[in-house]
């Protein structure tokens, strides 16, 4: 597996994971999500990491979506594992302890689109496009993207988007909230973005976990079910070295240190 095409770096506590294929528009072929998997997971496993931004390489695109060139005869029996294999990538990212930021550099279609909004905060450039295009090739997202975009942005638009394939720029999705902050060039998301990713940092590794998996958690259950849920991690992260070091930081009138544990 040629791994050039996903780049890993971890600077500072912060990793990134960059999809490489600028000229193809950084479409995500099977090397590609195979490659993305094994950075998440070394970025969960990696204690030194406590952050990780998902960006893509070169200005035009964060990702434009599945390789359309693996497509040609391909039939439902053939295109299930590589379609999972996309699904499984979202899915993880939401499972990771860690919070996963997405750098929107350019187009996030298809598959793109679908790889952000499974990050915890998406963050995009001016230049930044969004859109699930695939009812343009007769057929529909299959990354999670019918299901996730409904519960970020409401079901008429989700619907309008998908059965049109339209794309929206960066404004409009800042508007329809698909995106949390917008900056004017490339150059402005990346400092934007690295700015976040330290604050978040520092912040105490439990609880963050433990937000994540109660805000997550809460997105898919019921409210009673949701409610219990948090009661329980909130309960958790008070027995918890960083509660304390938190609190007596407030109570000392000093900056916490945080161990995360
Ligand atoms: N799969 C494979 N290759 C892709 C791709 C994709 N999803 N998206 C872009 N590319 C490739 C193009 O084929 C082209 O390669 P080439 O130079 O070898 O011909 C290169 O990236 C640049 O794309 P191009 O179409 O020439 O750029 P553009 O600026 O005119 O248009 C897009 C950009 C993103 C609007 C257009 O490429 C597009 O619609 N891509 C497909 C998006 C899509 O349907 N995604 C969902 C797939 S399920």
């Amino acid at each position: 597996m040629s791994e050039q095409e996903v780049l890993y770096d971890v600077t500072d506590g912060i990793a990134t994971i960059t999809i490489n294929r600028p000229t193809k528009y950084n479409a995500l072929n099977t090397n590609v999500r195979a490659a993305m998997s094994d950075f998440l997971k070394q970025a969960e496993d990696d204690p030194t990491v406590r952050v990780v931004i998902l960006t893509g390489a070169g200005e035009k695109a964060f990702a434009a979506g599945a390789d359309i060139t693996g497509f040609p005869g391909l039939n439902s029996k053939e295109i299930r594992e590589p379609a999972k294999q996309g699904q499984d990538l979202s899915v993880y990212i939401e499972s990771m302890s860690k919070p996963v930021i997405a750098a929107v550099n350019g187009f996030a279609l298809g598959g793109g689109c679908e790889l952000a909004m499974a990050c915890d905060i998406r963050y995009a450039s001016g230049n930044a496009r969004f859109g699930q295009p695939e009812i343009l090739l007769g057929i529909i997202p299959g990354y999670g993207g019918t299901v996730r975009l409904p519960r970020i942005v409401g079901l008429g638009r989700a619907k309008e988007l998908v059965f049109t394939g339209d794309q929206i720029n960066a404004e409009e999705a800042y508007r329809i909230g698909l995106v949390n902050k917008v900056f004017e060039s490339i150059e402005a998301l990346h400092e934007g973005v690295k700015e976040l990713a330290s604050k978040l940092v520092e912040k105490p590794g439990v609880a963050i976990k433990m937000a994540k998996q109660s805000l997550n958690n809460a997105w898919q259950q019921n409210l009673s079910d949701s409610l219990a849920f948090e009661l329980d991690v909130f309960c958790q992260t008070f027995d918890t070295e960083d509660k304390e070091e938190g609190v007596a930081a407030f109570l000392e009138k000093r900056k916490a240190t945080f161990k995360h544990k």
